[in-house]
């Protein structure tokens, strides 16, 4: 099989890796890929906003199937042109990826399918707006609708601060995705990420994990892509996933392809469990950044059968097999990171990385043959271990012997699970 991989991130270094070990693999490219992604496909230097340029280069190559990492291709409707000309996609159409493309259309498929989440409303205007705010109260939530680089989200502890939010959403802080505003109920609880597979009909869940979105220590600091996860996360028991394939994810499939624009690719469900159970948060159409990272280490599975049963509507005929261990996954920036950074920086070394511990590439390119840091999120150091405490001991010492100055990266990566394994 030919297959096309779309992207350049740790993500996709993770995807790559995974598809490359398929016995059903003949040739592999990557558009634009990294020096990472390098070691497992051919870099082909596409312009994946052109969409032309993306199916000529499928044409002429035959290729038969193409894997869309990020979700920005997904929204402009790059699986909507590949599939025009018969090609296999995984990932789901413009109008599907509206789930991530538009917090507004999310909420209103929660309503009407009754699937829980926090109680909103949706608002073009700042008064109207406010004056809700000021109905509510806080803690509240107000979001930009559309997509703004995981920053359109301001979780306000007050009433003045959710006002200021707004404020910024009206005046143009997130561009167009600021022209209509989300508000919402403050959920109280722990997050967590669940990860599954959908064909239109069937579903196959994955697995879960646990992202740290915040730059500092002990979950401090300003917001950021995720700087190290886990998986599985140990608040998604068997329970948790049982009630949100039933209670989530299920009416999301119907309310979906009742509507018209049926779900195919990955849902990565953002959640919070609450006293409740769990609520969706908010859907991403595509893996997550990093938390695919440490999936792919856990899937004993070949990843690209399932992929494919995916795009071809066959889930229900295949099975994923994971493993037991947890992985974890560091993420190591650029010091100024996720604000202004300092480009094209050395990295004089990487160390091996032996069974079970892998370094992706996410943010690096090659310059005169030298390794440097082109990105905000540069490497993801990943390890499995028996317990969430051991894959953290591995990554970090794997973390020591990467020789990059300009790097910097939180040291309590997995705090949350590793108190759990001590109490
Ligand atoms: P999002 O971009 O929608 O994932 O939101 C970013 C982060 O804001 C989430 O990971 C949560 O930590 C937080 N958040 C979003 N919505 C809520 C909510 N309704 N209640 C509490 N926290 C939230
Ligand atoms: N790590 C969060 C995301 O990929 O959106």
């Amino acid at each position: 099989m030919k297959v096309l991989l779309i992207g350049s991130g740790g993500r996709e270094h993770a995807l790559a890796w995974k598809l490359a070990q398929s016995p059903l693999m003949t040739e592999f490219y990557a558009a634009p890929g990294n020096p990472g992604i390098a070691e497992h496909a051919r870099l082909v230097s596409l312009k994946v906003e052109d969409h032309e340029a993306v199916a000529a280069f499928c044409a002429q190559k035959a290729i038969d199937f193409v894997v869309v990492g990020p979700e920005a291709p997904l929204v402009a409707g790059l699986a909507d042109r590949l599939r025009a000309d018969g090609l296999k996609v995984f990932g789901p159409s413009a109008a599907a990826a509206q789930l991530e493309g538009s917090k507004g259309f999310t909420k209103d498929i929660c309503a009407r399918y009754n699937i829980p989440t926090g109680a909103y409303q949706r608002f073009n205007n700042a008064p109207k707006a406010k004056a809700y705010i000021r109905a509510q109260g806080a803690p509240i939530v107000v979001k930009a609708d559309g997509l703004a680089a995981g920053k359109g989200v301001t979780v306000a502890m007050t009433v003045e601060e959710a006002l200021a939010a707004v404020d910024d959403c009206f005046e143009g802080a997130f561009g167009a995705a600021g022209a209509e505003v989300v508000i919402e109920a403050y959920l109280d609880g722990e997050e967590a990420s669940f990860f599954c597979l959908c064909d239109g009909r069937n579903a196959l869940p994955l697995a879960t994990a646990q992202d740290h979105k915040r730059v500092g220590e002990g979950d401090t600091g300003v917001n950021t892509g995720g700087m190290g996860a886990y998986s599985p996360a140990p608040v998604m028991t068997a329970e948790m996933i049982e009630r949100t394939m039933k209670e989530i994810i299920e009416p999301t499939i119907c309310g979906m392809a009742e509507s018209g624009y049926p779900f195919s690719g990955v849902f990565f469900a953002g959640l919070m469990i609450t006293a409740k159970g769990p609520e969706l948060i908010e859907y991403n159409v595509r893996f997550g950044d990093p938390e695919c990272q440490v999936l792919m280490m856990r899937l004993k599975s070949d990843l690209l059968p399932l992929l494919l049963a995916a795009a071809e509507g066959t889930l229900d005929k295949v099975t994923a097999e994971w493993s037991d261990d947890p992985a974890l996954t560091v993420v190591m920036a650029s010091k100024g990171y996720p604000g202004s950074y300092e480009k094209n920086t050395p990295i004089l070394s990487l160390p091996e990385a032996g069974d079970g511990a892998k370094v992706f590439h996410a943010g690096t390119s090659l310059r005169d043959g030298e390794l440097v840091a082109t990105g905000g999120r540069v490497l993801n150091v990943t390890a499995t271990g028996q317990t969430v405490g051991e894959a953290q001991s591995r990554a970090y010492a794997l973390l020591d012997k990467v020789e990059w100055e300009n790097g910097f990266w939180r040291r309590d990566i997995g705090w949350r699970a590793i108190e759990r394994e001590r109490a």
